[in-house]
């Protein structure tokens, strides 16, 4: 077999066979295939799609490239929980705490950060010491021992999820179902958990920008789920404006740890607090929602939420006192404002742009090499519907290198439509598809 057979098929729009897909993915990962030849691959699928058996088939070839873990030795139900990926989401960090001290055990692989979004495994690593690389056996001990671990993909562990999510990331190849499905369905199935939430994102700063889509693709996971015998809930939330108000790495573990103090709400709270309750349903730990957001409630306020953070943390070889001591994240040489160039309420945020003014910070890749600076990103002073004074702060740019900091702020500006008449608030959930 040629891959350059298989590009010329997918580029005449024709699907590719369980045995092809194969070949593609055990050559990429053993590098007889090289990025380039990849890449065009993922260039035509993108072009021309796949169907829903090649989308499962190429899930399975992925989940299947390296080991897949077993943690049936673990009692009770591990969940896993995803996102498509956004701006300022840093749920996870809340989530996964929370749900563990409500007596969930929490499973979760994730992938750095893709395009224009943020990714949990380089947010952690900003956290002193923290690893992300810890092998099966120990990511195990720490789900049973704390009752929550995030772990990484790596040579053993869907290593054709690792390379093609990094080609993907620089070859503008990351906005298509099959793919997304493939990539988020593949880890969730070698991570070994029972259940599993996904939070499908919807608006300009998703990947896919229309719900129809998005509600497309998480019908999509939802079966490849069901597939793979997992529970599978994906619930969609919006994405038309960040989700918190930190952009960037370190930024993101503060806020969350803020939200776990008690001392920070809104959106990032309210969409992991609904995707906290799915997770305490699908562990058969709630009936229902309502019952679930007291037992989450109670978690925060107890600090019990928190000290799970630390805990993981800890075992995972980062230092736990960041948990209390935010001081103790890396801290970016310069806070720089930004200001208002005009009066009026802000009635929409290309979210995107304000992940790529974030990334041009240093916070993204722009290049497989590129390494990120866990410092840097933006804090955001106002969201969608606030009003803003002209010459007043929307944002502060947290900033170590200042090569591209006059783009960024023109990029981040470009970012807001600013008008007299006060916009309708947007809506956070939008749909819960289940089985
Ligand atoms: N998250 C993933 O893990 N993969 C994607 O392709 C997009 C979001």
């Amino acid at each position: 077999m040629l891959v350059t057979e298989l590009i010329d098929k997918k580029k005449q729009g024709e699907p590719l066979s369980a045995e092809e897909i194969n070949f593609f993915i055990k050559g990429y990962v053993n590098g007889t295939i090289p990025d380039y030849q990849a890449a065009a691959l993922l260039m035509a699928v993108w072009f021309k799609g796949m169907d829903y058996r090649e989308t499962t088939d190429l899930t399975l070839a992925m989940a299947h490239s390296g080991d897949v873990a077993d943690l049936s030795g673990i009692p009770g139900i591990k969940a896993d929980k995803h996102s498509t990926g956004g701006v300022s989401d840093g749920t996870t960090f809340i989530v996964a705490p929370l749900v563990a001290a409500c007596g969930g055990k929490v499973a979760k692989m994730s992938g750095r950060g893709l395009g224009h979004t943020g990714g949990t495994l380089d947010k952690l690593e900003s956290i002193p010491g923290f690893s992300v690389n810890i092998g099966i056996k120990k990511f195990a001990e720490i789900v049973s021992e704390a009752g929550l671990s995030v772990i990484g993909q790596d040579k053993e562990l869907v290593p054709a999820d690792k390379k093609l999510y990094a080609l993907r990331d620089v070859t503008g190849t990351v906005d298509n179902i099959s793919l997304i499905a493939s990539s988020v369905m593949s880890k969730k199935i070698a991570c070994g958990s029972d259940a599993i939430v996904l939070d499908v994102k919807t608006g300009n700063g998703a990947f896919m920008k229309k719900a129809g889509d998005s509600v497309k693709l998480a019908k999509v996971m939802v079966e490849i789920g069901k597939l793979a015998k997992r529970r599978t809930v994906a619930i969609v939330t919006d994405m038309n404006q960040p989700l918190g108000v930190s952009v960037g790495n370190a930024l993101e573990v503060r806020e969350a740890i803020e939200v776990l103090q008690g001392k920070h709400g809104g959106n990032l709270k309210e969409a992991a607090f609904t995707l906290a309750a799915r997770m305490l349903m699908v562990s058969d730990i709630c009936d229902a929602e309502s019952d679930a957001f007291g037992k989450l409630e109670e978690a925060l306020k107890s600090g019990k939420a928190l000290s799970k953070l630390a805990k993981m943390i800890e075992m995972q070889g980062g230092n736990p006192d960041v948990v209390s001591d935010i001081s103790l994240l890396p801290q970016a040489a310069k806070k720089i404002a930004v200001k208002s160039d005009k009066s009026g309420y802000i009635t929409e945020i290309e979210t995107k742009n304000v992940g790529i003014a974030a990334l041009m910070l240093g916070a993204g890749r722009e290049k497989k090499e590129d390494e990120i600076d866990p410092a840097v990103g933006i804090w955001l002073g106002k969201k969608h519907g606030d009003y803003v004074k002209r010459g007043e702060e929307l944002a502060l740019f947290y900033v170590n290198n200042e090569k591209n900091l006059e783009d960024a702020i023109s990029v981040f500006k470009s970012a807001y439509k600013i008008e007299d008449k006060e916009p309708d608030e947007l809506p956070l959930i939008y749909t819960v598809i289940s089985e």
